[in-house]
């Protein structure tokens, strides 16, 4: 499958065109940025590491039934998806306290709790992907509550899954954001990246950060950590 014309690029990923309309090839950049675009850097390889584990999760995913919009890997740093119109959310799931509520709501990072925790942000860069809820994504006509139904259903089924299978790899998955999109039939997908940008992976036994905030937070050894993701999530294939 040839790259056809540019579509669009974004922090992570440029997409491209393909001689059939419905589907896209995804390249993956080695640019990371934090802070809404306030930090930006790159991290060597990170390209070929997040299109690898993109590959593997959204495999095991499909695998366990979740509709993905992943087709296949072409290369190093290419995928070929279905081509869909995306919802302009960031679905956070939360199963331990960091990052931005953590912040928020002073409560310290790493505090357990019983029930998972789901929230919806409005992607836009401008305002900075602020929090909404349900009744603000469908006044701003972003998604219908039948959509957001369907989209919590499959996000608490993804949230399992990745807990299960980075659990087996000695990872706590603390938080992850993923996208949806809907494809030329009106089926709602799993779209963009399940990658060590878009989760909070703490190793089990040290509690080291094998995820992005080794960047936000200029801890060191960034592309390392994302090695170590690659390396348990391949043994454990
Ligand atoms: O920053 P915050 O604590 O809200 O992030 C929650 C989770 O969502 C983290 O795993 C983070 O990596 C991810 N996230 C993301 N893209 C954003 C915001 C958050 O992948 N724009």
């Amino acid at each position: 499958m040839e790259k056809g014309k540019f579509i669009y690029e974004g922090k992570a990923k440029q997409l491209y065109e393909t001689n059939d309309k419905d589907l896209v090839i995804v390249h993956y950049k080695d640019d990371a940025t934090a802070g809404n675009g306030a930090k930006k850097g790159t991290i060597h390889n990170k390209g070929i590491m997040n299109n690898e584990i993109t590959t593997l999760i959204f495999n095991m995913l499909e695998e366990h039934g979740i509709k993905t919009h992943f087709v296949k890997k072409l290369n190093d740093r290419d995928q070929l998806c279905q081509r869909v119109k995306i919802f302009p959310l960031e679905v956070i799931v939360r199963n331990i306290i960091a990052g931005s509520m953590a912040k928020r709501l002073g409560i310290k990072e790493g505090t357990k709790i019983n029930n998972t925790i789901f929230e919806i942000c409005y992607k836009n860069d401008e305002y900075g992907d602020p929090l909404i809820n349900d009744h603000h994504a469908v006044a701003l006509g972003i998604a219908t509550y039948d959509e957001l139904k369907k989209i919590y259903e499959i996000t608490a089924k993804i949230n399992n899954l990745l807990k299960e299978k980075f659990d087996k790899i000695g990872i706590t998955l603390v938080d992850f954001k993923i996208e949806f999109g809907k494809n030329s039939k009106g089926e709602i997908l799993l779209a963009d990246e399940i990658t060590p940008d878009t989760c909070r992976l703490w190793d089990k036994e040290t509690g080291e950060k094998l995820d992005k905030d080794r960047f936000r937070r200029d801890l060191g050894n960034i592309e390392e950590a994302y090695i170590e993701v690659v390396k348990r999530l391949t043994e454990s294939k």
